[in-house]
């Protein structure tokens, strides 16, 4: 198949890519580089599969040059991570509603099949925990520009289903916090970059508020197992994916872990919540995927332990920065 990756040089995007050349397919890759790296594609940049379009999904004529001769879609490009939503709300919610909105009529006009990447943050403050897909969600005011980036991915889901109804095959992923090689200190699941990268420099590991919060990370191979078979599988037609680990730590002890795993003794330094985003900032206690329905319909289980994919970030991060 030809596969365009949207964000496709960004974190997750990166390892879709190499994924699918590894298998085959042939990749054009948009992205504008605003959050992605072209280091990223190091690996595949001169691969005679991959077609690199730099590029703003919102601009219509590179979206319907990197449409051209495609067979399936894989939608990821979208600001990203709370210092970006924080410092750009606005930006936020262009690129990641018009921009999708853009790309799923685009797909429509020419009966593309649609894989969307969404967030946990959808269910905001959660109703329940584990949180399934058909959930309840509960989110905060307008009046907070924190709640722009959940409020943007659920309107993309709301479109891609509306669109659904017209007959465009979409599927919708819900990443719950995804970690690995590449990820940014300042992207989503950041708390682990951000660890590893003072592990490295011998600086506290920062945490942020009491540290007794929860969450579930998923490695990013799984992530993009998960990604593909969601995209492909006949039985996700329609149907939205948790896409996560059931298993739930708290940030103090993922802390903890790394100081472990990297074997650096660094303190760890608790910093209120206003200090480090600015007053009136809500952070959740917890979040943690019900990953039934990706189970059973998908046959998708996250495999990595959180213990294993430490270890290989670490050696990623100790290689990158040559110590
Ligand atoms: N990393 C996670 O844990 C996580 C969790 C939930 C959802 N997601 C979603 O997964 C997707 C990938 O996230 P990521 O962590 O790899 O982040 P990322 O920032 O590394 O990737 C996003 C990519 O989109 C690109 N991009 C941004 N605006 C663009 C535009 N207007 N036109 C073209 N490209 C643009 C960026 O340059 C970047 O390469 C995003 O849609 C994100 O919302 C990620």
């Amino acid at each position: 198949m030809h596969v365009l990756v949207t964000g496709g040089a960004g974190f997750i995007g990166s390892h879709l890519v190499e994924r699918l050349l590894a298998e085959g397919h042939t990749v054009t890759v948009l992205d504008d580089f605003s959050g992605g790296r072209p280091e990223n594609l190091a690996a595949v940049l001169d691969h005679p599969r991959l077609r690199l379009l730099r590029g703003d999904v919102t601009d219509p004529h590179i979206r319907s040059a990197a449409l051209d001769g495609i067979d399936t879609v894989f939608h990821l490009a979208a600001v990203v991570g709370v210092p970006r939503v924080l410092a750009d709300p606005l930006r936020t919610l262009q690129v990641n509603v018009l921009g999708t909105e853009r790309m799923l009529a685009a797909c429509a006009q020419r009966g593309l099949p649609i894989c969307l990447a969404s967030s946990s943050e959808v269910y905001g403050k959660g109703v329940r925990w584990p949180a399934a897909e058909d959930d309840d969600l509960r989110l905060g005011p307008p009046t907070s520009p924190r709640w722009a980036y959940a409020v943007s991915k659920l309107l993309d889901e709301h479109l891609a289903l509306a669109w659904a109804r017209h007959g465009l095959p979409v599927r919708i992923v819900r990443y719950f916090n995804v970690y690995g090689p590449r990820a940014d200190p300042a992207g989503y699941g950041y708390v682990i970059a951000r660890f590893l990268d003072q592990a490295l420099r011998g600086e506290p590991l920062t945490v942020y508020g009491d540290g007794r919060q929860t969450r579930s990370f998923i490695y990013v191979s799984d992530a993009v197992e998960g990604t593909l078979r969601a995209g492909t599988h006949p039985a996700a037609v329609g149907k939205i994916f948790n896409i996560g680990r059931a298993e739930e730590i708290s940030i103090r002890e993922l802390a903890e872990k790394v100081r472990t795993i990297t074997g650096r003794p660094v303190p760890i330094r608790f910093v209120p919540l206003p200090e480090a985003y600015g007053p009136g900032f809500e952070d959740l206690p917890r979040r943690v995927p019900d990953v039934r329905q990706a189970r059973t319909l998908l046959g998708f289980e996250a495999r990595v332990t959180l213990e294993e994919g430490l270890k290989r970030t670490w050696e990623w991060w100790r290689a990158c920065r040559r110590v």
